[in-house]
């Protein structure tokens, strides 16, 4: 997905041995339909050609303030008035302290001090040893960049350069993608609480064996994912599924439907928005055996008797900051045919406001989906579309039915 097609960004380079990763980042900007521009320290220089980053973002670089390519010889104008925004990945901590004090003697710092503050945000990714990133002198730099108004990224924690363990890492290039992604989605959910369901549950006969099905879970993870860009504070209770976590989303794993509803129900208290896009198993073994159940030659699996799971999105439907409008619930509903007809049943079934349909064997693994959004009034086609792009766009009907006074202005 070209989700920064036609974002013309500004990727300056400090120096730091992250470097090696910006090659990586400024390739995956591209992919991502962005015109990278990249600004370069001499110190950056020490840890990576110019020639890479030219070649890997398509146009020569800049790194001197005194560059005399610009006709009226002043690159840092036109740079920081061109961008949608200005990346600084790695940020050292020498940079941080530059930016601090509105430093500008040398292109990178100027640039950033030149760009029109309300309109042109500026990204930070750190990347600095642990005693320099937790040093006093360090943290108030970034604390008055912060209030300067910069966002600062996190920094990743683990093995460095220097051989040391800690706080400090620059986030990897994927990660770095992502916030940048989120930074320009609109933030249509800012102040709310979002707990999302996602993928199958796995329903236990023995210590081998059990009850699932097919749901991948990247439809559910797609919508935390899109709630949390949308700015929303995000649970995602996800059952037994192979997907990395999205950026800045509280994960609680589950195996069975009864912990997830266990994990939803704890949860729901402090959530204002319920999705419950999780395959959850009908059925489960009445009786879970301690030892792996054996064949005993009836033919028959005489031991296996199955029980109702409970419903978690009928139960969390029916509590009190449901029904009050407190806590405002979306259903899916994976069908094989006559999708309107089933969906509509299903919306008044599970007493929620907002239904979605799919089909479920166009659905379950793919990366594609499209959706029949079923309400009291109206039914919406969302046409076949990445599972993410489909997430953005419920989030964004989520956000239109919610009270206005819950939303920010
Ligand atoms: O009844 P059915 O399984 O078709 O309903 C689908 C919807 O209900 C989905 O939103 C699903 O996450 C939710 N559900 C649930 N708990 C169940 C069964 C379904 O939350 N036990």
């Amino acid at each position: 997905m070209q989700d920064l097609a036609g974002k013309r960004i500004v990727l300056g380079l400090t120096g730091g041995i992250a470097c090696y990763k910006s090659a990586y980042l400024c390739r995956l900007l591209v992919k991502a339909g962005a015109m990278v521009q990249v600004v370069m320290t001499q110190a950056a220089a020490q840890f990576i050609t110019p020639v890479t980053m030219q070649a890997l973002s398509g146009r020569a670089i800049y790194d001197s303030q005194w560059d005399a390519r610009a006709p009226d010889n002043m690159a840092h104008i036109r740079l920081s008035r061109e961008a949608d925004a200005i990346v600084l990945a790695p940020c050292s901590a020498d940079f941080i302290a530059r930016l601090a004090h509105g430093r500008a003697d040398e292109l990178l710092s100027l640039t950033c001090l030149a760009r029109p503050i309300e309109r042109v945000p500026l990204l930070i990714a750190p990347a600095m040893n642990r005693e320099m990133w937790a040093h006093p002198g360090t943290q108030r730099n970034l604390a008055q960049v912060r209030a300067d108004g910069a966002i600062v990224l996190d920094v990743g924690a683990g093995p460095q350069a220097c051989g040391e363990e800690g706080d400090g890492r620059m986030l990897e290039p994927e990660e770095l993608l992502e916030d940048i992604v989120a930074h320009f989605q609109p933030k249509r959910l800012t102040g709310q609480r979002v707990l999302v369901t996602a993928g199958p549950t796995f329903e236990a006969i023995d210590p081998v064996r059990g009850i699932t099905n097919h749901s991948s879970g990247k439809m559910g993870f797609a919508i935390a994912r899109a709630a949390h860009e949308a700015g929303a504070q995000v649970t995602l209770v996800a059952g037994p599924v192979h997907l990395p976590t999205p950026r800045g989303v509280r994960r609680v794993d589950v195996i069975s439907a009864r912990d997830m509803l266990a994990a939803c129900t704890a949860a729901a208290d402090a959530a204002d928005v319920f999705v419950a896009t999780a395959a959850v198993a009908d059925w489960r073994p009445l009786h879970t055996s301690a030892h792996k159940i054996k064949k005993d030659g009836s033919g028959r699996a005489n031991a296996l008797e199955l029980t109702e799971n409970p419903d978690i999105l009928h139960t969390l439907a029916q509590s009190v900051r449901a029904r009050s409008g407190q806590l405002f619930c979306v259903g899916f509903a994976a069908e094989s045919d006559n999708l309107a007809t089933h969906a509509k049943a299903k919306r008044e079934r599970k007493g929620v406001p907002l239904l979605v349909g799919n089909i479920g064997p166009q659905t379950f693994g793919q990366d594609d989906n499209s959706l029949l959004l079923v309400d009291a009034r109206t039914t919406r086609e969302l046409p076949r579309a990445p599972k993410l792009a489909l997430a953005r766009e419920l989030i964004a009907e989520i956000a239109a039915r919610l009270p206005a006074s819950r939303l920010p202005a």
